[in-house]
């Protein structure tokens, strides 16, 4: 039925536009803020391993799930599950799995705004010279004026918003496309440049050891959960956002191969990020487990130090942001598809009401830590990996195998018979296992 059939909201131009797009819905402050954090506060290395084996087995075979739905149904992730429900015969309750990915993409994106907003203010004080020459401590001390100043942070939140919302009222090719075509490449080559100033820092080993040498002893149940949900966040799983760039996919493109290709680079700019940071969080005696701020109290000690680094570091939070602009339109764009394709209202109209509802809740964030760490704990934690396993289970199990076969379209029989046997078991248990550990049941 819905085989030729095309989004309202147009098309990617080519698979290479798709792969873009998807890959900067895939990186961004999820890779080069959070990741390297949440190590952090996890021990490092036996973390690390958690969150890479989820990448592999979880999150690959749900990025095929979703990609593969959206563009079965054409349409918005809360449409597309109606349109799928019916297709395959299945109980209305599956309605719900779209909604709560809006849900959640709108509670992310409150905060998500926040943190871009810091980057933000970090071009200016890179621009201005506010890093050279600066202690550990005096770059610390820049962040927690920051953090202590509501005013600026608003500002910044605010400027992040119009931004993201008018990239997203452009629409899929104007917008979307366009903004990632020069970005993703460049993000790179300055993480690449970090890393060689990481290994100037005499503490290069002790920075790898820390990412790659596992003690399991420091594995808590809920660093588990935090792993798996990173996998989810970080690859923008869960919640229909690659769902519905899924939907603006044309037909005949690969999609387990485009889904490997951008894992595989999602996963790399991770790494490289940590690897960059954790060398100077080390040499400068400053503590891995600084949470949110890590990232703001590291790398400007670099540009400090290095010949021209204020420009280094005034691109670098350009970058920063741009990375995280291609993350926040993926975020809102299942909600404002919704708007779109069921209300009289257009894109740009669409996008106007919820940049207003998702400014209002990032205030929370600005004024209180806790509000961030619940929003966080909830969605990346919770409603994603419940996403994901009900996008696995529909996937796997819901869907008639003549539907997905065809839609994948995979060279052979085993490569479909191991997708399917993914996520129709290995997935949902392993995300099951996971809830399992949180709750103690395993002593
Ligand atoms: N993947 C993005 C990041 O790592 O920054 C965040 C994100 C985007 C999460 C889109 C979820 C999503 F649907």
């Amino acid at each position: 039925m819905t085989g030729t059939k095309k989004s309202i909201h147009g098309e990617w131009s080519s698979r290479f536009a798709f792969i873009l797009a998807a890959t900067g819905s895939a990186v961004g402050l999820g890779n080069i803020w959070k990741f390297p954090y949440i190590t952090g506060e996890n021990g490092g290395g036996a973390f690390v391993i958690v969150y890479l084996l989820c990448v592999a087995v979880i999150g690959i075979p749900i990025m095929i799930a979703e990609t593969m739905m959206g563009r079965r149904a054409r349409q918005c992730p809360i449409n597309a599950l109606e349109t799928l429900t019916e297709e395959a015969g299945a109980h209305k309750n599956w309605h719900y799995l779209g909604w709560l990915g809006v849900i959640a993409g709108f509670l992310i994106l409150s905060y998500y705004s926040v943190i871009a907003g810091w980057a933000l203010a970090y071009v200016v004080k890179a621009f201005t010279g506010s890093f050279s020459g600066e202690s550990a401590a005096q770059i610390s001390g820049l962040f927690s004026d920051l953090q202590a100043s509501p005013g600026q942070q608003i500002f910044w939140h605010t400027v992040f918003m119009v931004a993201t919302m008018s990239v997203v009222a452009r629409g899929v090719q104007g917008g979307l496309e366009k903004a990632v075509r020069l970005l993703m490449p460049s993000l790179f080559v300055l993480l690449i440049l970090l890393v060689a100033y990481a290994m100037t820092t005499g503490a290069y080993m002790q920075g790898l050891e820390f990412l790659f040498k596992p003690d399991f002893s420091k594995m808590t149940g809920d660093g588990v959960l935090t792993a798996m949900g990173h996998a989810f966040f970080t690859l923008s799983l869960g919640m229909g956002a690659i769902m519905v760039y899924g939907s603006y996919l044309p037909k005949g493109i690969s999609i387990a191969k485009t889904s490997i290709l951008i894992a595989g680079a999602d996963t790399l700019v991770a790494l490289l990020a940590g690897v960059a940071i954790f060398p100077i969080v080390f040499a400068n005696g400053l503590e891995a487990s600084a949470g949110p701020g890590l990232i703001f109290q590291t790398l400007p000690i670099a540009f400090g130090n290095m010949t021209g680094g204020w420009l280094f570091g005034v691109l670098f939070f350009v970058l920063l942001v741009f990375a995280a602009i291609s993350s926040a339109i993926s975020l809102i764009e299942p909600a404002v598809a919704w708007v779109v394709e069921n209300y009289d209202v257009d894109r740009k109209q669409a996008s106007i009401y919820m940049g207003v509802g998702t400014w209002a809740l990032g205030l929370g964030t600005v004024f209180s830590e806790s509000f961030f760490e619940k929003i966080d704990y909830l969605t990346a934690n919770l409603m994603l990996p419940l996403g994901g396993l009900g996008i696995a289970l529909f996937a796997g199990r819901v869907m008639l195998q003549k539907h997905t076969q065809a839609e994948l379209a995979l060279d052979n029989e085993i490569e479909y018979t191991a997708w399917k046997f993914l996520v129709s078991y290995v997935t949902p248990v392993a995300v099951f296992l996971v809830f399992l550990h949180v709750l103690g049941v395993f002593g």
